[in-house]
């Protein structure tokens, strides 16, 4: 396993491998209870026949596990910053049977570089679940799984929604509890998710699930990008700023175009 980690990653790995230590053995448990939607998640990826899915964040692999079920034709991949977290994931994913189909990385959501961790650039489909709530740089998060899509890729995002059906006091309630776990329930996901959408060419679609307890988002190729002949490979807009090119530059629609 590498990590891509600067000080301020390294400092929130820490804060994640303390938070998940003890959590992480009865985490599957409790959470099914109150991390709604995944299963609709899971359900829509849809992945291409032997296509690869990533999921960004993927704690103790339970989602990785049951969309390989669901899915038993594609190749499944997962990072985490947190090792206690990939550590549990680990065995699960060996318990269940699953080591040849599931490949698991540690890395930061905002800096991963797929080719690195796992020997490839791009995913058919990428998920993040209930993890934006928890990283700090959750917007770059996005951007670079939105950079790591294939031609024909999805991004699929679940996570706590605007809860606008839900009495103001359980709302109030829920996100004073979870701020102990240093959970942050982003107030402004979906227009954030559509400003990457925007300038990277893709069409978002949202779904508030349980009186908008959850936000379901899925990033799609626009139908007329797909036809387009220019194709160039992805690269990371980060990189291509770090490395010198004009911001007017970093979009990506061309690349969109491959078959
Ligand atoms: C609430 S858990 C969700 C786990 C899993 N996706 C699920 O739906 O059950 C959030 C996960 O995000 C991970 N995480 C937090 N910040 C991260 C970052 N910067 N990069 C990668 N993973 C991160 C945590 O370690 C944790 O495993």
């Amino acid at each position: 396993m590498t990590i891509h980690a600067t000080g301020f990653a390294e400092q929130h790995a820490r804060l994640m491998d303390e938070i998940y230590r003890g959590q992480r053995h009865f985490y599957d448990v409790t959470r099914r209870y109150f991390l709604l939607g995944r299963k609709d998640l899971i359900e829509g990826l849809a992945p291409p026949f032997g296509g690869s899915v990533l999921e960004v964040g993927c704690g103790t692999a339970w989602n990785l596990i049951a969309a390989a079920k669901h899915h038993p034709d594609a190749q499944f991949h997962g990072l985490d910053i947190s090792r206690m977290m990939l550590t549990t994931a680990a065995h699960k994913v060996a318990a269940a049977g699953f080591g040849p189909r599931i490949q698991l990385a540690e890395a930061d959501a905002t800096s991963f570089k797929p080719e690195d961790l796992f020997g490839r650039p791009t995913f058919d489909r990428i998920f993040i679940s209930y993890a934006l709530s928890m990283i700090p740089g959750w917007r770059d998060a996005i951007d670079r799984a939105a950079c790591a899509l294939s031609a024909h890729g999805e991004l699929h995002i679940v996570d706590f929604g605007r809860g606008e059906g839900l009495p103001p006091l359980f709302q109030t309630t829920l996100h004073a509890w979870l701020a102990r776990f240093s959970v942050e329930p982003r107030r402004d996901l979906e227009p954030a998710i559509a400003r990457i959408a925007a300038r990277l060419d893709l069409e978002p679609t949202f779904n508030q699930l349980y009186r908008g307890y959850a936000t379901l988002a899925v990033l799609r190729p626009r139908a007329s990008s797909l036809r387009r002949p220019d194709a160039q490979p992805t690269r990371f807009i980060s990189d291509r700023l770090s490395a010198g090119e004009p911001a007017a530059h970093v979009a990506r629609p061309p690349q969109r175009a491959r078959a």
